[in-house]
């Protein structure tokens, strides 16, 4: 359902030019659990940017659902959004002194739901994060893993197909950005596409597969549990990094259950 050909970014800074994509060929199927991997600087979260529809190419082609997002206006860009895609970020972008229900209510308004509708899709939102008990309580009110789960509510409660998570647990302890990931788990569970960008292997090893990004391209891809297949795109040999091996040699640990939360 995503499918992104020879996609190129290029940031203009006075007389510097970074070039942040720079010809990336990227295919997610449907209901896929994705993790997006690579140093500082290569472009993911311009990626995440694009893929999110939060911002336009300079060129090459982007289909999502089989329609071409590639070259939209404005507006048609945040009708795919509202319609499509869940976005979570590492600092929660929360609004300050903004209770839990009215912070995930809030943005349901752009989707055309009544007050009533919204505050009960809010509820179920908060229910499903294991936040049914803090509708009424403030950023300031809750920990960091509650605010990240604000925010994960806030990015489901339209029913977007496509969960988009910049770093979620990177202004995380261990221990919670593990509870973080099980609810990305669930969501991938129920049915969802859900890509996670992280710097952390730990998280990177949850994901069905891992997709490494380098100076604006992709490199290669794992199949999340310990195994390295190569870049769809590219033949064997042709990447430079293919390496096949087993579940076993690489030794990722199993799936965590999840009993909690959702
Ligand atoms: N709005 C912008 N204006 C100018 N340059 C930008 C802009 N956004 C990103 N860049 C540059 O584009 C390149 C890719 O940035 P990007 O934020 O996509 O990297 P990243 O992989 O997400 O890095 P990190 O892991 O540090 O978050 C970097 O060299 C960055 O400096
Ligand atoms: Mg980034």
């Amino acid at each position: 359902m995503i499918h992104m050909k020879n996609i190129t970014k290029t940031y203009h800074m006075g007389e510097n030019v970074v070039h942040a994509l720079r010809g990336l060929d990227l295919d997610i199927a449907d209901g896929e659990f994705v993790a997006i991997m690579g140093p500082s600087g290569s472009g993911k979260s311009t990626l995440m940017n694009i893929l999110g529809c939060l911002d336009i190419p300079d060129s090459g082609d982007y289909l999502l659902g089989g329609e071409d997002v590639s070259r939209l206006s404005d507006d048609e860009q945040a009708r795919i959004r509202n319609k499509r895609i869940g976005f979570v970020f590492q600092q929660f972008n929360l609004l300050p002194r903004t209770p839990a229900l009215k912070q995930v209510a809030l943005p349901l308004m752009y989707a055309g739901y009544d007050r009533a509708e919204r505050l009960s899709r809010a509820a179920a939102a908060l229910e499903r994060v294991g936040l049914a008990d803090r509708q009424h309580h403030k950023p300031d009110e809750l920990s960091g893993g509650q605010q990240q789960r604000v925010a994960i509510a806030r990015a489901i409660a339209v029913n977007p197909t496509i969960i988009l998570a910049d770093e979620p647990t990177g202004a995380l302890d261990t221990h919670t950005g593990d509870e973080i990931m099980s609810i990305f788990e669930e969501l991938h569970a129920q049915g969802n596409t859900v890509i996670v960008i992280t710097h952390e292997p730990d998280v990177a090893a949850r994901a069905g597969r891992v997709i490494w990004i380098r100076d604006g391209l992709v490199m290669e891809h794992h199949d999340g549990h310990g195994g390295r297949v190569a870049n769809p795109p590219l033949a064997a040999g042709e990447g430079g990094i293919v390496v096949r091996a087993t579940a076993e040699e690489g030794g990722m640990p199993s799936r965590p259950t999840t009993e909690r939360a959702l």
